[in-house]
């Protein structure tokens, strides 16, 4: 765990980091409550009293700074997806205390501005949370901390261990900047003068203890695992093959599907039904579930929300650095089926799926009145 620690403050270019949290948003709320703990510490306490978000954000990130007692404030982004510059120093101030933002975000773009980004908060004494699920697109090229950000999460069950989608347990260890240091939780781990290993548990100004023992152990195990297989240059060849699977599906399907922010992208790339509901009524969700048909686990759907993808159902593809070519290329092949299917029968997608012993379920029915069958026996 010494170890791991040591790992995470090298991808993160921050002082010290703790393993504590158990999932992403557990960290998000982890690290909110250091900075609140930090300002109230500075006797500003009472005047720090909203955090800024812009509005692509994840939903956790809004839910972390209501739940950590502030106001969240939303940033609307420009319309290449970054963040508006103009708009964050019209909305930040003595009683912002701090900003949350995701880089690369969560419409698969990286922020360009991050040091300016952090001159503006720091000008007013404010903190810099990055939220950094994202983080398998851009470990081992760039170091946050180098950016001027205070304090981040990574999402180790996203982007050390089990990538996306491996439907947990996750791990949210946080890193932080020296000054925000004494308030991580405890206790912390230190390695003595003879080699041995001890809990420090001598830290008053402490958020406390924020999880049993280590968080989920198992999943720091994976993640430690991962990092001294794939070693330094490994971890940077990884966010490479991440970052380029995610462009080469961009380009690959730009001609079939609708790209929200056509431009090249981190990790990720989003797409939406825009021209499929416009000429042929069909929409996102009977494209994913056409693709469970030909084998394949749906994409990240509706996220991020309509309001952020000009109203069209969002189709978001996070390949990650494992899928193989070939998987990639089938997924493509798929894709591109599919979008003549929704040309030449229609009908044939919307009812999807086919292959399957449940077919499609009216989705309001199923979640308002549920029937819960045992899955292997559908009795
Ligand atoms: C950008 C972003 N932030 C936060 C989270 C929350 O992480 P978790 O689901 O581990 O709580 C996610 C999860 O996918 C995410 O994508």
């Amino acid at each position: 765990m010494y170890n791991l620690e040591h790992y995470l403050r090298e991808v993160s270019g921050l002082d010290e980091v703790t393993l504590q949290p158990a999932a992403g948003a557990h960290g998000e709320l982890t690290g909110v409550m250091c900075i609140k703990a930090y300002f109230e510490d500075k006797g500003e306490g009472a005047q720090r009293t909203e955090f800024l978000i812009p509005s692509a954000a994840h939903g956790t990130n809004p839910a972390t700074a209501a739940m950590a007692g502030f106001k969240a404030v939303t940033l609307k982004e420009a319309a290449n997806g970054n963040i508006d510059l103009e708009e964050l120093k019209k909305k930040v101030g003595p009683q912002t205390a701090g900003m949350m933002i995701t880089n690369p975000s969560t419409l698969g773009i990286l922020e360009p501005k991050m040091r300016e980004i952090a001159e503006i908060l720091h000008g007013v004494g404010a903190q810099l949370y990055m939220d950094g699920a994202n983080m398998n697109a851009i470990s081992g090229i760039v170091q946050p901390g180098d950016y001027g950000i205070d304090v981040m999460h990574f999402n180790l069950h996203k982007t050390f261990s089990v990538p996306h989608g491996g439907g947990g347990p996750g791990a949210g260890p946080i890193a932080v900047r020296k000054h925000l240091a004494p308030f991580l939780p405890k206790p912390r781990i230190k390695k003595n003068a003879d080699g041995t290993f001890a809990f420090d548990y001598d830290r008053p100004k402490s958020v406390g203890k924020v999880r049993s023992f280590f968080g989920n152990f198992g999943a720091l195990v994976m993640a430690y695992i991962y990092m001294t297989q794939l070693g330094r240059e490994g971890v940077r060849r990884m966010s490479q093959y991440a970052v380029l699977s995610a462009n080469y599906i961009r380009v690959m399907l730009r001609d079939y599907y609708h790209v929200h922010h056509d431009r090249t992208n981190a990790h990720e790339c989003v797409f939406t039904d825009l021209k499929q509901d416009k000429e042929n009524g069909v929409h996102t969700l009977d494209i994913a579930k056409r693709l469970i048909d030909y084998g394949i686990h749906p994409m990240t759907i509706y996220f991020p929300l309509p309001q952020n993808t000009g109203g069209h159902g969002a189709m978001m593809v996070e390949p990650t650095e494992t899928e193989s070519k070939e998987s990639i290329d089938y997924f493509i092949e798929c894709m591109k089926k599919i979008a003549q299917e929704c040309k030449d029968n229609p009908e044939l997608v919307k009812s999807a799926p086919h292959t399957t012993p449940v077919k499609k379920v009216d989705e309001k029915t199923a979640s308002t009145n549920p029937q819960l069958y045992c899955p292997m026996c559908l009795g």
